[in-house]
């Protein structure tokens, strides 16, 4: 290791250890994956890893003959062995809120959601969709679903009434749970009107029977009789203990709703057996878990960083979570460092865009807290810059703790490649190694695996077992999506640099995906957002770099009647069609679009065009109006103010 960078004390797996576990992964594939499986507490343990298949329909395999409860394995075994120990530390945005649930506590509160979710006739295989802040009854409706066996689907909060609406049509929810009203710093978001709206935009489509509102600010708010319930009043009719179910290692634990290059949202389908090892596997493996960590993800559990490390990976290894409420910088700045500082966090994961923000704070303000208790610090959703990097080393973790930087993705459901905790030393700005099991590679244009040093397009040439077992309701398009541009691969979508030692960095997406503040989002959502307003012909949105946020949305706008066309209605359809968090940072107002002769949008034009990146435009020939461009970039610098 070098000395720069070494975690203080013993970390759990030694950079040996480590060294052999990605061997006997490599050699030894169905052994070791059996293996890792008994972090779990089985019904029935599985008697054989995976009989996954890339080519042909594809089929994600994992741990078929398992028998397992997700609940069970985040509660009653830690109950079992550790019943006072706290599970869950949560804070709100508000001075002097603050609740500390034990492992019985967490429990006996989950089995009370679970009962009413059974007395509302909520079956094994149904699904639920959870639209709640960041309070404990999140965290407790997820693990409530997983033990009767429903089907979670977290939306998050800044969807607009449309989006919601759509995900509660695909995913065929049969009760949804909100909050009455959300905080975010000094705004309110109207959580429950708005899902009440969205319900109405499904029409006949909705199967939701019931909306169950917890009180998160105590707002009143409308009340459809017969349908919506009280949290409070629900909960308090039941018991304590619930049974759990009994569910194949195969059954869907949940899907999450995530943006690709092309149509609606595709609610990925996580299993339970595969899932949570992979949760509990790399929870421990790469933030080096220890026993008495205090674990902050700082990521909303609408995200799949919320579920697997807020929830589940942590859970599952009977560790302590913080959860906080509010924004960083909320009522003043610096007001996560007090959260670590009060609540003695130990291993602080969060986003590069956080930590970017806070770098560009007077440092006094990282200064003047403790952040003793931290041993551990994690970035994951966008590359992180080896400048944010050694800042987040030096000025939070005082030159003390590991930096882990995790590159993974909706679809792989945890962690694939980083430089694990006190196991692999880290190269500030790269994402580093693919962890035992991980097949990685990198293919060229025409599907070669590279070898050695180069640059290509970052496939996985196996299935590991938190890989996404499908697309809802549409296993077509999960194989369409990631299995035909590298046939025999699954293909994610990002690029990638590897060195001669093996060491991965990131290069970006490849296909017309935009990551803002890593939020993920799809152009062509953005495109058929503002495609509902009559008075625009077409349009295309890109990505461009942004200091802040790493990517920033730039929309590009052809107006039936140039002169009379207003942008702002361009903003107004996203917020309406995809939500406010979606707006973009600039609208261009255009004649025209470049396009190839058969009509094809050149995106990389659009995109050098808006980040005014000039240089080296390629050939123009093959547009079908070569003189477009001049005139683009004319007018992007003629609407520049
Ligand atoms: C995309 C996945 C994984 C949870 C958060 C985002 C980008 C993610 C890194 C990283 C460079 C990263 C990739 C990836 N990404 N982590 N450490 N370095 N890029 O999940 O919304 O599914 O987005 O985020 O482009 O494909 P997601």
């Amino acid at each position: 290791m070098s000395e720069a960078f070494v975690t203080p004390g013993e970390a759990t797996l030694s950079a040996g250890q480590y060294d052999d576990m990605v061997r006997s992964a490599h050699s030894q594939t169905e052994a070791f994956w059996l293996q890792q499986s008994r972090r779990l507490t089985w019904q029935t343990p599985p008697s054989q890893a995976s009989r996954s298949d890339f080519l042909n329909d594809v089929r994600i395999d994992w741990y078929a003959d398992g028998f397992l409860n997700a609940s069970e394995n985040c509660l009653d075994r830690h109950v079992a062995t550790h019943p006072d120990k706290t599970a869950l530390i949560w804070e709100g945005q508000d001075d002097g809120q603050r609740e500390v649930l034990s492992y019985r506590a967490l429990h006996a509160r989950v089995c009370r959601l679970a009962n009413v979710l059974r007395r509302l006739g909520v079956k094994k295989g149904d699904c639920v969709a959870i639209h709640l802040p960041m309070v404990a009854e999140g965290i407790i409706a997820m693990l409530a679903c997983a033990r009767i066996g429903a089907i979670h689907v977290v939306l998050f909060g800044g969807f607009s009434a449309e989006g919601l609406a759509e995900r509660l049509t695909d995913s065929a929810a049969v009760v949804v749970l909100t909050a009455d009203v959300a905080r975010r710093g000094d705004k309110r978001i109207p959580s429950k009107t708005t899902m009440d709206d969205a319900i109405t935009r499904c029409g006949g489509a909705s199967r939701v029977r019931h909306v169950v509102v917890v009180p998160v600010t105590g707002a009143s708010v409308p009340m459809q009789a017969g349908r919506d319930l009280r949290y409070e009043d629900e909960v308090a009719r039941e018991a304590e203990e619930c049974p759990a179910e009994r569910m194949n290692a195969q059954d869907p634990l949940f899907l999450l709703y995530t943006s690709g290059s092309t149509g609606r949202p595709k609610g990925l389908v996580h299993s339970t057996g595969g899932y949570l090892t992979w949760a509990a596997f790399t929870h421990a493996v790469v933030f080096d878990h220890k026993a008495d960590d205090i674990f902050w993800c700082t990521a909303d559990t609408s995200w799949i960083t919320g579920h697997t490390y807020v929830v589940y990976g942590p859970l599952a290894n009977g560790g302590t979570i913080m959860v906080y409420e509010g924004l960083p910088s909320w009522p003043e700045p610096g007001r996560w460092w007090d959260v670590i500082d009060r609540n003695g966090v130990t291993v602080f994961y969060t986003s590069p865009t956080v930590v970017r923000a806070a770098m560009r704070e007077d440092d006094t303000v990282v200064r003047s807290r403790s952040l003793k208790s931290l041993r551990i610090l994690g970035t994951v959703g966008e590359p992180i810059s080896p400048e944010a990097w050694h800042w987040f080393h030096d000025e939070v973790g005082k030159g003390r703790c590991a930096v882990v930087d995790t590159w993974w993705q909706t679809e792989t459901g945890g962690v694939m490649i980083t430089a694990a905790a006190g196991c692999v030393v880290p190269r500030p700005g790269a994402a580093s190694r693919p962890l035992p099991g991980v097949e990685a590679v990198l293919l060229d244009a025409q599907g070669t695996e590279i070898t050695g040093a180069g640059e290509g397009l970052l496939c996985m040439a196996r299935s590991w077992p938190g890989q996404a077992m499908s697309i809802w309701q549409d296993h077509e398009r999960f194989r369409q999506t990631y299995f035909t541009t590298c046939p025999g691969y699954y293909f994610t979508g990002d690029g990638a640099r590897r060195e001669e030692d093996g060491y991965y960095w990131i290069t970006g997406r490849v296909d017309d995906v935009v990551n803002v503040s890593g939020h993920r989002i799809g152009t062509a959502e953005i495109e058929d957002a503002v495609a509902t307003d009559h008075e625009v012909v077409e349009s295309a949105a890109v990505g461009i770099p942004h200091d802040l946020k790493g990517q920033g949305l730039v929309v590009f706008v052809v107006p039936r009647e140039q002169g009379v066309f207003d942008p702002e209605a361009v903003n107004r359809a996203i917020a309406a069609g995809v939500g406010r968090y979606a707006v973009p940072e600039k609208i261009y107002v255009v004649r025209d679009l470049p396009k190839t002769r058969s009509g094809k949008i050149v995106r990389r034009l659009l995109r050098k065009i808006a980040a005014h990146d000039l240089e080296g435009l390629g050939d123009l020939s093959t547009l079908a109006d070569p003189e477009i461009v001049d005139e683009l970039i004319a007018t992007v610098k003629a609407q520049e103010s």
